[in-house]
């Protein structure tokens, strides 16, 4: 049954158990074991907590039982995330009774929206830690291991962990995430994002290439640079010489060498220049793919949800992708049921969606957040049953429009690049086009991290089949 308050082709990871994607040499003395949910800059976090972490002789560990530390990085953009990790903390509330010295620790941004809180309901966690307040986990589990319970939910306007390394943990060795920056000023009025993760701040542009320039190094092929709104990414160095936007990093990252492929996510429709997508034309190795999200189809309600856009506005936004990168991917998220919308803003959003025709969404329906400014501002007043069905009719069409998009690449060449075997069989391989479509298609002598042309012989709704060409 198709589970309504989930990602559709979700790419995220939800709950999965972290460990090394390259074997350590080094010796720990104690383990930590770590779970992280919600979006891609939360598991990227994960590996800057890693790599505190390490500093301290703790190692990863993806078998709980070796584990000395337990941490769930959690998220709550929607009511049903924050019930997943509680449910979570449950079980390793049952699970750390029988183990004298255990602790448990909360991160991420349901740590910052309950704070202190958490301790109280979830009386066996002994810390609880914000997005912005990594650096002092080594502090805070010394506190724990005297007994005490440790809180920092301090959110900071400079954190951006520019200066550390991220231990790459449990990925493919190809593809890897680079944060940009961190926070969101935009306010959206339903989104907690701003309150959990505070003011947004951008990351030395130069402590980027380096990290980029370092993956590339190890042997990835592929980074994404990662933002809650990349576009309004703006760095200036200490003495106010050196200003860098985001399409002035985009070439910077492009530049490292022009067989590492560059992807960005988030880019919100009121912000995306035409300056970033002529550096997307230049660069052969920036993917021409653009996560777009439009969030509702009618002017009313993003007018409500202060978005600052109209529905005019994004569809213009689109053509102009489309004129400059004709054959650019275009994904979006969508939410239904946001308070007052009516039947007829609903059809605004599914006409928009035929006007765009999406190769991707992430749908919803709304979930209100406590705190926000529509929580605070509207009545949550669409009947959940209503915001369902609105969210299946949304499904449906865009499962219709995903098939054609699928389709229409049969008899295609693409440039694919290998993210590893396929998960159907070991003499098949995975890997993504430039428009960030799957492609599975017979090992052969390819392997991992080769870029191979692949033709396109057919299709499922998600993803291409196909066969090497010289
Ligand atoms: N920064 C991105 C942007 O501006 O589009 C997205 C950030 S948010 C982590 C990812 C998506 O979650 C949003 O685009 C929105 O569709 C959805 N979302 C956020 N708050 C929500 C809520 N209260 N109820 C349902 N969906 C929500
Ligand atoms: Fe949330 Fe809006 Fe910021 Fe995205 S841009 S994180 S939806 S407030
Ligand atoms: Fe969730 Fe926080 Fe990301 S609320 S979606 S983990 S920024």
């Amino acid at each position: 049954m198709l589970d309504l308050d989930t990602k559709v082709h979700d790419e995220s990871r939800q709950g999965e158990a972290y460990a090394p994607a390259v074997a350590s040499t080094q010796t720990y003395n104690r383990k930590f074991y770590i779970e992280s949910y919600g979006c891609a800059m939360n598991f990227n976090d994960s590996e800057i907590v890693a790599s505190i972490l390490g500093e301290q002789g703790y190692g990863p560990t993806r078998n709980v039982e070796e584990a000395n530390l337990i941490l769930v990085n959690t998220c709550s953009i929607r009511e049903k995330a924050e019930q997943t990790v509680r449910k979570r903390l449950t079980e390793f509330k049952r699970y750390k009774k029988n183990i004298p010295g255990m602790l448990v620790g909360v991160l991420g941004c349901m740590a910052e929206r309950l704070k202190g809180q958490l301790l109280e309901e979830e009386k066996l966690v002994d810390i609880v830690v914000g997005p912005d307040a990594y650096r002092s986990l080594p502090a805070l589990i010394a506190e724990a291991e005297t007994g005490q319970k440790s809180v920092n939910v301090l959110l900071s306007r400079e954190e951006t962990y520019g200066d550390i390394s991220p231990v790459r943990l449990d990925n493919n060795g190809i593809t890897s995430f680079v944060s940009i920056m961190r926070g969101c000023n935009n306010m959206c009025t339903f989104c907690v994002v701003p309150f959990t993760r505070g003011r947004e701040r951008s990351r030395d542009a130069h402590s980027i290439v380096r990290e980029a320039a370092e993956l590339f190094n190890n042997g990835y092929k592929e980074v994404t640079l990662l933002g809650q709104n990349v576009d309004s990414y703006h760095w200036v160095n200490d003495n106010g010489s050196e200003t860098i936007t985001f399409a002035r990093l985009l070439e910077m990252v492009a530049q490292i060498d022009p067989m590492l492929r560059v992807r960005f996510s988030t880019s919100h429709p009121k912000d995306i220049t035409d300056e970033v997508l002529f550096v997307m034309k230049k660069y052969e190795n920036i993917c021409n793919y653009i996560h777009l999200p439009v969030q509702s189809g009618n002017t009313r309600i993003l007018q409500l949800m202060n978005r600052t856009y109209t529905r005019e506005w994004y569809i213009k936004k689109v053509d102009r992708i489309r004129e400059i990168l004709p054959d650019c991917g275009i994904s979006t998220d969508v939410i239904t049921g946001f308070c007052t919308e009516t039947e007829e803003e609903h059809q605004d959003t599914l006409s928009l969606m035929e006007y765009v025709h999406y190769d991707l969404a992430y749908m919803y329906f709304y979930s209100e957040r406590p705190g926000t400014l529509a929580a605070r501002r509207y009545q949550d007043d669409i009947p959940e049953e209503v915001k369902k069905r609105r969210l299946a009719e949304i499904v449906e069409l865009y499962r219709r429009h995903s098939q054609e998009s699928m389709e229409k690449e049969v008899g295609k060449t693409f440039k694919v690049l290998v993210e590893g075997p396929s998960k159907r069989s070991a003499d098949q391989l995975f890997g993504r086009n430039d428009q960030n479509k799957a492609i599975i298609f017979p090992k052969e002598h390819y392997k991992k991290g080769d870029y191979v042309m692949v033709k396109v012989d057919s299709c499922t709704s998600g993803t291409l089949l196909g066969k090497a060409v010289e």
